[in-house]
């Protein structure tokens, strides 16, 4: 074990794991945050940087990635590092014959220096940070966390609105479920007045454990179940598809499916001029394709991209090579 689980950042990144955004203060946020800024342009302008030379980053992924471990991998190679990695762990590793999680772990922290790890059970990154000797970020634990998605969905707010407290967020989808609704309601409660509107089914609302927690932080959640309960001055739009591998069956899955569509008619409806519309992607249905053209529309563009300048962020920062 490297360090204390579910250590605090308190402005020391090296050889933390990153679990989840409790372990972040306001400052440690706007760090990344910062940090991700100043690197952008090497990306942006293909050029290539020598911070991570000689480190070897694993992407261990047990579950299906498309934005998330492309960008980390993307993010690794553009400041010189290297990269193992392993999509399918399930099947394309020793795990198909039965290895456990923590010995799989063992393996893979003595050939690299940095494990990422996306994995189907809630607590799983916990696991692997206790057992690793090496930084482990978990990149989505089931319906857990998924606190890297979450940085890079502030990156996208705060270069709208150049700021991350006294914002309304509308946020929608599968929200008992979602691990990239829950880091992002976690992240915003660590900056002051923001007001979140959680727009779901009833059975879909936030779990009430989670929701005490949250109001106790003085972030004001408001759970609304009706399209003509959303405000129109919100600043900031997050759909989120349902989470269909979180449902006992198919059946149950498909009665939330078509409940909440972002569509051109709805935007009309409730949005304004100066807001904005993120998603953390796939989308399966739950943003119209006929608003992908509006300039508010963010999820195809800027944020996915800002994934991978956030991720640039935390891996100098939790690998020492940026104070
Ligand atoms: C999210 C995830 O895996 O939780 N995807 C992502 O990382 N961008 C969101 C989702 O799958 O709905």
């Amino acid at each position: 074990m490297h360090n204390t689980i579910v250590k605090k950042i308190n402005g020391k990144f090296a050889g933390v794991d990153i679990l989840s955004l409790d372990q972040f203060t306001p400052q440690d946020v706007t760090r990344v945050l910062k940090i991700a800024k100043k690197l952008k342009p090497l990306r942006v302008n293909g050029k290539p940087s020598k911070i991570l030379v000689g480190k070897i980053i694993t992407l261990l992924f047990y579950e299906p990635s498309t934005r998330t471990c492309s960008s980390f991998s993307s993010a690794a190679q553009q400041l010189g590092a290297g990269v193992i990695t392993i999509q399918d762990a399930s099947s394309f590793s020793s795990v198909a014959k039965g290895e456990s999680l923590l010995d799989t772990i063992s393996t893979l922290e003595s050939y690299s220096d940095l494990i990422v790890m996306r994995h189907p059970e809630a607590g799983s990154a916990m696991k692997a940070a206790e057992t690793s000797l090496v930084p482990v970020i978990n990149a989505g634990d089931g319906a857990g966390s998924h606190p890297t998605q979450a940085l890079l969905d502030l990156f996208t707010i705060f270069d709208k609105f150049k700021r991350l407290d006294n914002l309304k967020i509308l946020i929608c989808g599968d929200i008992l479920h979602s691990r990239t609704i829950h880091s992002l309601i976690e992240a915003l409660s660590l900056f002051k007045k923001n007001s979140i509107f959680l727009l779901s089914t009833k059975e879909l609302s936030l779990d009430v454990n989670f929701s005490k927690k949250i109001s106790s932080t003085g972030t004001k959640l408001t759970n609304i179940h009706f399209e003509r309960d959303i405000p129109k001055d919100v600043e900031v739009w997050y759909w989120n598809r349902i989470q269909k591998e979180r449902f006992k069956s198919l059946k149950d899955y498909k009665k939330h499916t078509k409940s909440f569509v972002l569509t051109k008619r709805l935007l009309d409806s409730y949005g304004n001029k100066n807001m904005i519309i993120i998603d953390p992607l796939p989308r399966v249905g739950e943003i119209s394709h006929e608003v992908d053209s509006d300039p508010r529309a963010l999820y195809l563009k800027e944020q996915m991209r800002n994934g991978v300048y956030v991720r640039m962020a935390l891996l100098s920062l939790l690998l020492g090579k940026i104070k």
